[in-house]
């Protein structure tokens, strides 16, 4: 196993998001989301399965609290469910639903865990849409500042840390483009209209937030990967460059630079959105961490039969088990194990948009775990997967780059979107019938490794 030495005030968490693990889909007002009426419908989600029980957290919150300060957890990465606390989307508050998260918030700060907040993770109320065609239209960038505002005047006392959007990229290409997440949209006219709004929407509500709470830091999460040619071919290579700025470029420019990725505009010029000037002052609205989600890379290729775009991605599928070809390993999502992306990434940050601090707030695997026997789950694999990507983190932060915590996905076993409780990304297994939780062999590890480095410290052990 390769050591890993990391600075004394990094932070070590884990992440969930409201629909994968909350449950508790119809109860004490909560509204309807996208992903209900996703999920409701036949043949979306590859098992036939839902989140309306998903891992119950809502009512076994406490439990999975009591787990995370067994692992030692510095922090909690989760995110509010928005009908749950808006059933219409705007308006009308819910206020059972923010007791939930209050009750939440007190337990993880009894706890001495610290929460980080994201107020998007895709599960749009459903009214929303309905009404107007969610993030389609650019009021919802609106309605978002508003739903954001008013979290933070009811849970700001409670929370210093808030992530706007999850992976507005992924929102915006598997809902609107690809049409395997909600909305279920296969209309490449929607792309980048809703990345707009998207982004608009982030900036709008950094600044409602700190209107409200001033102290507030605020950030974004992106999905960010290395994208890779797969032959040295120009077409191949051109087909790496745009896709790179389709998946990774699309927002870290605007949000960092102020401006769109140029060849993938003039791509989808026909469906461009409409940017108003007053529109980059949001968007360019400063943060005061960036949040990476990184799992693999990519390798891009020439494709004469997508529309438009011409190129594809050999990942682009979700694979039915784990396998190794030609020497590569890959996790049971069909995602190469690829710790260097990680580096990669990081260094991309620090070298071409200007070092930013940033909080690695998704990493993990999905791995074909059997059952517990006699209470444990050996996951060897998943141990070997966080240790390399933590251990390239290490190598990043020698480099200069500005990491300042990590969060593995997930800290439960839950429902990965379209391919339902298929995959199990948890460092805490979850039997779907009983709701049983056990903790991981990758749970174990983590545990003691974050005791370690805090001890390394105490002993004065930091480089
Ligand atoms: C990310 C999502 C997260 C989870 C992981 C596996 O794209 O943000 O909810 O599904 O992938």
């Amino acid at each position: 196993m390769m050591k890993v030495d990391l600075p004394g005030d990094f932070i070590y968490g884990a992440a969930t998001a409201a629909y994968q693990v909350e449950g508790a889909w119809n109860e004490e007002g909560r509204g309807e989301s996208i992903w209900d009426s996703f999920a409701h419908k036949k043949g979306t989600i590859r098992d036939g399965s839902t989140g309306d029980v998903a891992c119950d957290h809502y009512h076994r919150y406490s439990e999975d609290v009591a787990i995370m300060k067994t692992l030692n957890l510095d922090a909690y990465r989760f995110s509010i469910s928005w009908p749950r606390v808006l059933p219409e989307g705007k308006g009308r508050i819910n206020h059972r639903g923010l007791d939930f998260y209050k009750k939440l918030l007190d337990s993880l700060l009894e706890h001495d865990i610290t929460p980080y907040v994201t107020l998007f993770h895709w599960d749009l109320p459903f009214s929303l849409q309905d009404t107007f065609g969610g993030f389609y239209s650019r009021q919802c960038s609106d309605y978002f500042a508003d739903y954001a505002a008013m979290v933070a005047k009811e849970l700001g006392d409670r929370v210093g840390n808030w992530i706007t959007l999850n992976e507005p990229q992924d929102y915006a290409s598997n809902g609107h483009f690809l049409g395997e997440h909600a909305p279920g949209h296969k209309r490449v006219w929607e792309y980048l209209k809703v990345m707009h709004h998207l982004l608009l929407g982030h900036g709008k509500a950094v600044q409602s937030i700190k209107a409200v709470r001033p102290e507030s830091r605020v950030g974004i999460t992106l999905n960010l990967m290395p994208v890779h040619p797969r032959t040295e071919s120009e077409k191949d290579k051109n087909a790496a460059d745009l896709a790179d700025q389709f998946m990774n470029r699309i927002t870290l420019d605007p949000l960092f630079r102020g401006s769109y990725p140029e060849k993938l505009f003039h791509t989808l010029r026909w469906f461009k959105p409409k940017v108003k000037e007053q529109d980059w002052e949001y968007i360019t609205t400063g943060i005061d961490f960036l949040g990476v989600n990184n799992y693999t890379r990519e390798f891009a290729y020439h494709a004469w039969y997508i529309p438009l775009l011409h190129t594809w991605m050999t990942g682009a599928d979700i694979a039915e088990t784990e396998y190794e070809e030609n020497g590569r390993q890959y996790t049971s999502m069909g995602w190469e194990v690829f710790p260097r992306g990680m580096y990669d990434v990081l260094m991309r940050l620090k070298n071409e948009y200007g070092n930013p601090p940033v909080l690695v707030t998704e990493n993990g695997a999905a791995f074909d775990d059997a059952p517990p026997v006699n209470g444990r789950v050996p996951d060897e694999k998943r141990v070997q997967f966080i240790n390399g990507y933590l251990h390239m983190i290490a190598r990043a932060l020698q480099d200069g780059a500005d990491v300042r915590g990590y969060f593995v996905w997930s800290l439960l076993d839950n429902f990965e979107w379209s391919v339902g409780f298929t995959k199990r990304f948890g460092i805490v297994y979850v039997n779907y019938e009983t709701l049983e939780r056990t903790i991981k062999d990758s749970g174990l590890w983590y545990m003691d490794f974050i005791k370690s480095q805090k001890n390394r410290q105490d002993e004065g052990g930091e480089g």
